[in-house]
């Protein structure tokens, strides 16, 4: 393997910016070029970024400088840009969600393994010293019987940022899904509710709330807002919490703010570009060493089931047992 690990991005939208960032400040890697689908984007990214600019997504996967592919596109497309990199031979970090259902993130696994490549899901937020020490708390049973696990989000996003996404059971309730396993385990039956509180589109849900019964029995609060900031005085932007019965673990992106506007955030939560340095240092330390990442793909797709066990519940009205 190369001393310096080429990656090559298959899409060049908002959260490229983050993952350049990270591979910038990764000593063991370097970009080695983007395609995106709309070739401006594509090309003006490459000059930001200092890398090359590619044609196509089979170009780059098959580029002998590209040992390694981040899928960084629309989550409907991620299982087809993760296959053509295993089909190239190249391991590949995938954004979240996975893919589009339980079945397609399944299938990515089984590709990968067929090609003996990794696959890592890209469950940023777990990659934070602070959730770290808190599963190792947890599993040395520092903090006693896990009560109750919450992970709770509330960042604005404009109408035009919010359009481009799914609503937020898809587009941010990952985070909390694999947050809550990393910490709490498995979940076992869900209920959820969400709400359009300040977007124009009907079918952009911006609140969503779940309740989640774990297999060890504690229950999980998770909850994604993109209708509102907290401006309180302790606000929950991100916030992760653990209590058990014999201690308690936090962790929050308001530890470290800067007065400056993040891409989608209207300040820069030091900790989410931190996560994602965090997780990118992990998949090259992976690929030189070996070891698994924190969040599977297994993980990947028991969020995935808990996805749509909350969208069941949404759309029945009743509790939905995964
Ligand atoms: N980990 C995180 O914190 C985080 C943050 C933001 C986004 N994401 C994820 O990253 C992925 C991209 O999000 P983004 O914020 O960059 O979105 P974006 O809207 O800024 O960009 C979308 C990207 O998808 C591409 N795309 C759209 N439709 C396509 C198609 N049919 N074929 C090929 N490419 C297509 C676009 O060209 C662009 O590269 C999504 O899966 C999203 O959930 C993760």
């Amino acid at each position: 393997m190369a001393e310096t690990l080429g990656i090559g991005f298959l899409g060049a939208g908002d959260v490229s910016v983050l993952h350049a960032e990270a591979v910038a400040r990764c000593s063991g890697a370097r970009l080695v070029g983007v395609w995106n689908r709309t070739e401006a984007r594509g090309r003006t990214r490459a000059s930001e970024f200092g890398c090359r600019w590619f044609e196509t997504p089979e170009a780059l996967v098959a580029d002998p400088e590209v040992d390694a592919v981040f899928v960084l596109t629309n989550l409907e497309t991620h299982l087809q840009y993760a296959k053509a990199a295993f089909a190239a031979g190249k391991p590949v970090l995938c954004e979240k969600p996975v893919a589009a259902n339980a079945d397609e993130v399944r299938e990515m696994k089984r590709c990968a393994e067929e090609a003996g490549l990794l696959c890592m899901p890209g469950h940023n937020m777990i990659y934070e010293q602070s959730v770290e020490r808190a599963r190792h708390l947890i599993q040395r049973g520092d903090l006693g019987r896990v009560v109750s696990v919450y992970v709770l989000y509330n960042i604005y996003h404009g109408d035009e940022r919010a359009a481009a996404y799914p609503g937020v059971v898809r587009q941010i309730m990952t985070h909390n899904l694999y947050s809550m396993m990393y910490l709490g385990g498995r979940p076992r039956r869900v209920s959820a509710f969400k709400a359009v509180l300040n977007h124009p589109d009907p079918e952009k849900e911006d609140l969503v709330l779940a309740l989640v019964e774990l297999e060890s029995g504690a229950i999980a609060h998770l909850s994604a807002s993109f209708a509102a900031d907290d401006l309180s005085a302790d606000p929950w932007a991100f916030l992760v919490k653990v209590i058990g019965t014999a201690g308690t673990a936090r962790y929050t992106y308001q530890d470290w703010v800067e007065v400056k506007k993040g891409i989608a955030h209207s300040r820069t939560y030091t900790a989410y570009q931190g996560s994602i340095i965090n997780e990118v240092a992990h998949f090259v330390s992976l690929l030189r060493h070996g070891g698994e990442p924190l969040s599977t793909m297994d993980d990947a797709i028991t969020c995935q089931q808990a996805i749509e066990a909350i969208e069941a519940s949404i759309a029945t009205g009743r509790s939905v047992a995964l």
